[in-house]
């Protein structure tokens, strides 16, 4: 048993609980802050502990202190706190685990476009980045085959270069200043990339003593799986809740910001 302290806090959104089935999400609204209109891949439920909201799917209600509302996935919504507001969300199944326990096919350019709905248009090009890389890591279903495990390694290899640094010289350090970096998502994206690079470098590894006619498919295989559940736990993680927070929380100003830095380094 655990006890959770739902308390209104500085930072606007603070992640508290993630069990694998489901996720619990917290809120602290300042009066007239607004969540823009988004959706999500999980059943919802909207607790309001404390003030009051206007909550709007098919319909637009007034919730305040011990009212609740259920929302099907896939239903865009906004919340505007008409006054400071402690609201708690509970989305089931979770968004990662939803992904991992799937056994269909992953569409990517489909989820790439579920994801864009909820993001503002100066972030795409993350979750496009994200959608290509899925796309490599699904050819890799079928088993060893030379051709699309070079692909994989050229295209991992690829996003901790550029896109990952994208993140961590551009889109944290601005986005860090609303929701802070030393603890909470951005702490949390900033050790996933130290593992997936770690787990990359294993990989990389195994791949080339294969190629020195050392060690078998099977361990490049084995190698590879690590590396492809973190990076497919951390694309949806920042597809659906890192992204989407950061376009809420982040001014125009910012985020044209983002897009114009993350331009400028491609340019080069
Ligand atoms: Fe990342
Ligand atoms: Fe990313």
């Amino acid at each position: 048993m655990k006890v959770y302290h739902l308390n209104f806090t500085e930072s606007f959104i603070r992640p508290v609980l993630d069990n694998g089935v489901s996720k619990v999400v917290q809120f602290s609204f300042s009066k007239g802050k607004v969540l823009e209109k988004h959706k999500t891949s999980s059943d919802i439920l909207v607790f309001v502990l404390q003030g009051k909201i206007r909550f709007k799917a098919n319909e637009e209600v007034i919730l305040q202190s011990g009212d609740m509302v259920s929302l099907e996935k896939h239903v865009e919504h906004s919340i505007e706190a008409i006054e400071e507001s402690l609201v708690v969300l509970v989305l089931t199944p979770s968004p990662v685990s939803n992904q991992e326990i799937g056994s269909e096919p992953r569409k990517s350019v489909e989820n790439s476009s579920n994801a864009k709905a909820a993001v503002s248009p100066q972030l795409w090009s993350f979750v496009e980045e994200h959608a290509e890389l899925l796309e490599v890591l699904d050819r890799t279903a079928g088993g060893y085959h030379a051709e699309t495990y070079d692909l994989a390694d050229k295209m991992v290899h690829e996003e901790l270069n550029k896109h990952f640094r994208y993140e961590e010289e551009i889109l944290f350090p601005l986005l860090g200043k609303y929701i802070g970096t030393n603890a909470g998502p951005i702490a949390v994206m900033l050790s996933e990339h130290k593992i997936i690079r770690d787990n990359h470098e294993t990989f990389r590894k195994r791949l080339q003593d294969l190629k020195n006619h050392k060690g078998s498919e099977s361990d490049v295989v084995q190698a590879f799986k690590p590396l492809e559940s973190v990076l497919r736990a951390h694309i949806m993680k920042e597809d659906n809740v890192l992204f989407p927070m950061a376009s809420s929380v982040m001014s125009e100003e910012d985020k044209n910001e983002v897009a114009r830095k993350v331009n400028e380094e491609k340019q080069l």
